[in-house]
């Protein structure tokens, strides 16, 4: 029974069942096995080892390539029309992203353009940018509405994610982000907007059960901590596990507010003092660098060096969307992780891989190479070191993908 892959140089990121982070010191731990097999039966890891291998129906050698967990992308926004790059020359010529969304630009932008584009089209281009990561070595992604900001249309973003995680073999979970800007028809009338998002879209989202998360822009120019909570609140009462966007432009207490809420993730903290790093001690939720975003808009990189000196785990993604971050490349994530954010190679693989997981509530299939779990990953060609994975990070090492069992590049 079962596929046979023998002959790997290095089988990298083993995790003991039940591990589903690592945390602080912890983080520079990577397990791994040389000279090893792996054995797939029904689309999941069914064992590993070195030495004797078992029989199987198929085999593959390996060829003494490493084999690595697929990434866990936990932050996207890849359910998008058309593309932004009017304003990548804007912010050559000198705006900010603040002035950007102000003349209607940013978010709203996109949302014209999503409302003027079919279901279908939204699908098209969405595979695009799924086969797009597959390819660089992700296996599972969560993927956020808010390009909508109204009902109909944050139901069709969420039905088009829907419709990914069922034609693909990439693992997707979705999060409702109606509050990710004010709609248009509600400008100026914010508070209503937040009352729009609790009373008629969570319960919509809720009664199709189109996502388990709910997301909030908790940051200066978008949403209060205030409003942030009432979101959450209301998500909770429906269901949906709280996950934050803040502390980007600001320190906006968005850390505390997903905190109290018991939120998986906060992301993005590039304004990250030592009272957000001890609000997060201790909980379970999973603060989350967006390197990717920082270097497209020339902004700080979240402090999650200090984090982590602190104890905590984190995790990076990439915040693949049209406006701040148009990649969605977790080679490049790892890479920016250790290149600008100090991480060793060994933590930035654990922060794009098993704390990825975690942010989004993935562990119990993806993450990390271990018995049970989805026989999700990739292989490159032979490498000198872990350590030369995210130094040579723009040479195409990624020769093979696996997404539950099948191989698909
Ligand atoms: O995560 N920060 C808020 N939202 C996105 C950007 C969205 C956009 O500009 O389209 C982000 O960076
Ligand atoms: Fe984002």
């Amino acid at each position: 029974m079962g596929l046979l892959i023998e002959n790997i140089g290095t089988l990298v990121g083993l995790a003991e069942p039940g591990v589903d982070r690592r945390e602080g010191a912890a983080m520079k731990e990577l397990p791994c096995l040389e000279g090893a097999w792996l054995l797939v039966e029904e689309g999941r890891i069914a064992d590993f080892g070195t030495g004797v291998a078992p029989v199987a129906d198929e085999r593959a050698d390996a060829g003494g390539r490493w084999l690595f967990p697929s990434f866990c992308d936990a932050h996207t926004h890849l359910v998008y029309a058309g593309s932004r790059e009017q304003e990548f020359l804007d912010k050559i010529n000198g705006l900010s992203y603040e002035e950007i969304a102000r003349r209607g630009g940013g978010i709203l932008n996109s949302a014209d353009r999503l409302h003027e584009t079919s279901e279908e089209e939204l699908f098209r281009q969405a595979m695009e940018r799924i086969d797009e990561i597959i390819r660089m070595g992700t296996g599972c992604v969560e993927i956020k509405s808010g390009y909508g900001l109204r009902l109909e249309d944050e139901l069709k973003m969420l039905r088009v994610i829907r419709r990914i995680r069922r034609s693909s073999p990439i693992g997707v979970k979705a999060t409702f982000l109606g509050a990710h800007a004010v709609g248009r028809e509600y400008a100026g009338r914010q508070s209503e907007y937040v009352d729009h998002v609790c009373r008629d879209m969570i319960p919509a989202v809720a009664r199709e059960g189109l996502a388990e998360f709910v997301d909030v822009f908790c940051d200066e120019g978008f949403f209060t901590v205030e409003e942030t909570a009432r979101i959450l609140e209301a998500g909770r009462r429906h269901g949906l596990t709280a996950k934050i966007h803040a502390n980007e432009l600001a320190v906006s207490g968005g850390v505390q507010v997903g905190v109290r809420f018991g939120a998986t993730s906060v992301d993005h903290l590039e304004r990250t003092t030592d009272v957000e790093i001890e609000a997060l001690r201790g909980t379970r939720t999973m603060p989350t660098g967006l390197p990717g975003a920082s270097f497209f808009l020339g902004i700080p990189y979240a402090p999650v060096r200090r984090m982590i000196d602190a104890g905590l785990g984190v995790a990076l993604a990439t915040d693949y969307n049209p406006g701040s971050s148009p990649s969605g490349n977790m080679r490049l994530v790892m890479a920016m992780g250790c290149i600008r954010m100090k991480l060793t190679p060994a933590e930035a693989l654990n922060a794009t891989t098993l704390n990825g997981a975690a942010a989004m509530n993935a562990s119990d299939e993806y993450g990390s190479i271990t018995r049970g779990k989805a026989a999700s990953f990739f292989l490159t060609r032979p490498l000198p070191s872990l350590a030369f994975f995210p130094y040579a990070y723009q040479t195409p090492l990624i020769e093979q993908v696996y997404l539950r069992g099948r191989r698909v590049v």
